[in-house]
């Protein structure tokens, strides 16, 4: 990483183009950002490229976009001073280079043109500052005033400038260094992280949804723990996921404990992570115990509970959700089913498995049956190796099970064999009461295994109870 000329990184024929619209308007200019950074991590080709141009990003942009062939729609953001496009995938920014603060979501307007120097110091870590030329006199050279390049090669997250200059000039990247160093599992310099703990109140201005965006960075990360054990050292786990917040410490009464659920949920999240990469899984793993807080009891007879903890917590899914701003939609209703079904497989895996069971369970939990499995076994965190693998056993003979009585009954997409309509002919019922009862008495018989899932054994059962009923044949 020692070499100064950069110009592999800038083969694609896009960034002549660039260059060549840049001595056209006489301005210099240099890729930035994220791009250097992935590129020089090799973390594959970046399609979000950042181009800095001391002048006029816009009029970069727009005679950029009359040299390309598609002739692409310029996205201008006047009072930021930016402009997008996209071309054969990638999406270009063109922004002019600022003395103040560079961030593109802020709300003020920042306008004050500086030199490319300038704009580096006041960019986010000195990995993300530096910058590539396009300019003639120095294609592919490497400008990096702040040796962003051993902090790569040291793994190192650190601000340009002094960091509670630059963590105030947008609270938000306090967060973001805790995502950075998550998903590249860097470490963030020490002085920089104190003055997280500084600053950590600062965060409250910052919007929700920037925010989320940067959990959502975390949580999808190969190991998520890392960023949520750093928000919980930095302080800023209560400003923000203040319900995981209060699932940390062990409380001790009469010589018993219960375990430290923050850190026993961060372990399942790791596990989770191996196993999918489906975001919201992960959502449910982080908060599947966040109801064990506003449950948790002490009997002198049977210890610590946490009764009815996981209907607690999905209706905190929803609190949570929309004090976050998240999206009130499926996905949320998703990851409140995980949460309320969290307990229901295990409760199986310690039992005598009966078929019946299985069938609601599957019944319960549709299409999401698999994930919840999933789910369960990640939950799985004991230390003990014995109970590991008897643990891990149990719910291989549940999957094994699911398997089987779903070949045979069918009931994961399960449709009542008898429809309401039906009914209502058999019987010559107008729209009542009847028509319900006699439904969920059919569906609780398949479910119980009274009667099996078909058409035939479901219509003599619907008479029969129709009877009981006093109900007549039309
Ligand atoms: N930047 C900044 N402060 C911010 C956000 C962004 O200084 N709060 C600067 C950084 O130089 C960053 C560049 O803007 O590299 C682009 O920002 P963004 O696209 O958000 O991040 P990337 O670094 O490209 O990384 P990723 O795509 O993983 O988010």
């Amino acid at each position: 990483m020692t070499q100064k000329n950069y110009k592999d990184a800038i083969i694609n024929p896009v960034f002549s183009i660039i260059a060549e619209a840049a001595t056209e308007l006489n301005v210099d200019c240099y890729v930035i950002g994220g791009f250097v950074r992935d590129f020089l991590l090799k973390r594959g080709t970046p399609t979000d490229i950042d181009i800095v141009a001391v002048g006029s990003g816009i009029e970069l942009a727009q005679k950029v976009a009359q040299k390309l062939p598609n002739l692409p729609k310029v996205f201008v953001f006047k009072n930021f001073g930016t402009a997008m496009l996209k071309y054969d995938e990638m999406e270009l920014e063109f922004v002019g280079a600022r003395k103040e603060s560079y961030h593109r979501d802020s709300r003020k307007p920042i306008v004050e043109d500086g030199s490319l120097e300038d704009d580096q110091n006041r960019r986010d870590f000195t990995i993300n500052a530096m910058a590539i030329s396009l300019n003639k006199s120095n294609y592919g050279e490497l400008l990096d005033p702040f040796n962003g390049i051993n902090d790569l090669q040291n793994k190192i997250i650190k601000t340009p400038l002094e960091p509670s200059i630059t963590y105030s000039d947008d609270p938000l990247r306090m967060m973001r260094a805790i995502r950075f160093a998550t998903q590249l599992q860097f470490n963030i310099n020490e002085d920089s992280f104190s003055s997280i703990i500084k600053n950590k109140d600062r965060i409250k201005i910052i919007s929700k949804e920037r925010i989320v965006d940067e959990l959502h960075k975390i949580i999808a990360s190969k190991k998520p723990s890392i960023g949520l054990a750093l928000l919980h050292k930095a302080e800023l786990l209560p400003y923000i996921l203040p319900e995981l917040n209060a699932l940390q410490g062990i409380e001790e009464i009469e010589g018993q404990k219960h375990k430290d659920n923050f850190w026993h949920t961060l372990e399942v999240v790791d596990n989770i992570s191996i196993h999918t990469e489906n975001l919201w899984l992960r959502w449910a793993a982080l908060l599947h115990d966040i109801g064990k807080a506003p449950t948790k009891k002490f009997h002198k007879k049977i210890g610590w509970t946490f009764h009815g903890h996981e209907f607690v917590g999905s209706k905190m899914v929803y609190k949570l959700f929309k004090r976050l701003r998240m999206p009130l939609n499926d996905k949320m209703k998703y990851v409140q089913k995980m949460v309320l079904m969290s307990s229901r497989p295990i409760v199986l895996s310690e039992d005598f498995v009966t078929d019946s069971a299985v069938r609601r369970l599957i019944f319960d939990a549709g299409e999401n049956i698999d994930d919840l499995m999933t789910l369960c076994e990640a939950d799985i965190t004991t230390k003990n190796p014995i109970k590991q693998r008897k643990y891990h056993n149990n719910f291989k003979l549940v999957r094994q099970k699911i398997i089987e009585v779903e070949e045979r009954d069918h009931i994961r997409n399960f449709q009542p064999p008898i429809s309401g309509e039906e009914i209502m002919k058999i019987f010559n019922l107008k729209p009542s009461k009847e028509i319900g009862i006699l439904k969920e008495a059919i569906k609780e018989a398949i479910l119980e295994g009274t009667i099996p899932n078909e058409y035939d054994a479901a219509y003599d059962f619907m008479h029969q109870k129709g009877k009981e009923m006093g109900l007549k044949n039309s």
